[in-house]
């Protein structure tokens, strides 16, 4: 197993969702309702298991790939864009299930979950592969995948605060 194909996999997953939630206008409430529940889960938990099973290891390792300097400027991007994704998801809630709104709310959340995942698959990813072994990527698969779906029904999802985060990985 390994990491890197864990989150790009699970990132496919994401964008297959969207795209079927954006063509399924006029749907039963209750349908879009619990589509949308596992959505906005999946969100949340592949958001919380990077930050336990895959930054802190790039900050240790990582020197930053692409369009990033350091692993850590990677790691406040995410942390950040994690906190706007959550802040999107979230916002969905507030407005009547099936509405023009509500499929607003939903573009906006795809919208900021695409752009950082792309940011994320260019950037930590690839300066994970080239700076982490077989080994460590391969635990850290099955670390993430046990939290995953160990949490499949959801999880009490919190912003962070990027810098605290970096301080408190590579202190
Ligand atoms: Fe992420
Ligand atoms: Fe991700």
């Amino acid at each position: 197993m390994d990491i890197t194909m864990v989150i790009l996999e699970e990132h496919n997953q994401l964008r297959t969702r969207f795209a079927a939630l954006e063509q399924m206008r006029g749907a039963d409430p209750e349908v879009l309702e619990g589509f949308w529940r596992q959505l906005h889960n999946l969100l949340d938990v592949h958001a919380e298991a990077e930050e336990k099973f895959f930054y802190p290891d790039l900050l240790q390792v990582g020197t930053g790939a692409n369009d990033a300097d350091s692993a850590e400027e990677e790691t406040t991007d995410a942390i950040e864009d994690h906190n706007d994704i959550r802040d999107a998801a979230a916002a969905v809630g507030q407005h009547k299930v099936g509405s023009d709104e509500w499929f607003a709310a939903v573009q906006k959340a795809n919208v900021e979950n695409s752009k950082h995942m792309a940011e994320e698959e260019r950037q930590a990813l690839t300066d994970f592969r080239r700076n982490a072994s077989l080994q460590d990527r391969h635990e850290l698969a099955v670390r993430f995948l046990g939290y995953r779906y160990g949490n499949a029904g959801g999880i009490d999802a919190q912003d962070k605060d990027a810098e605290q985060y970096i301080a408190k990985h590579t202190a």
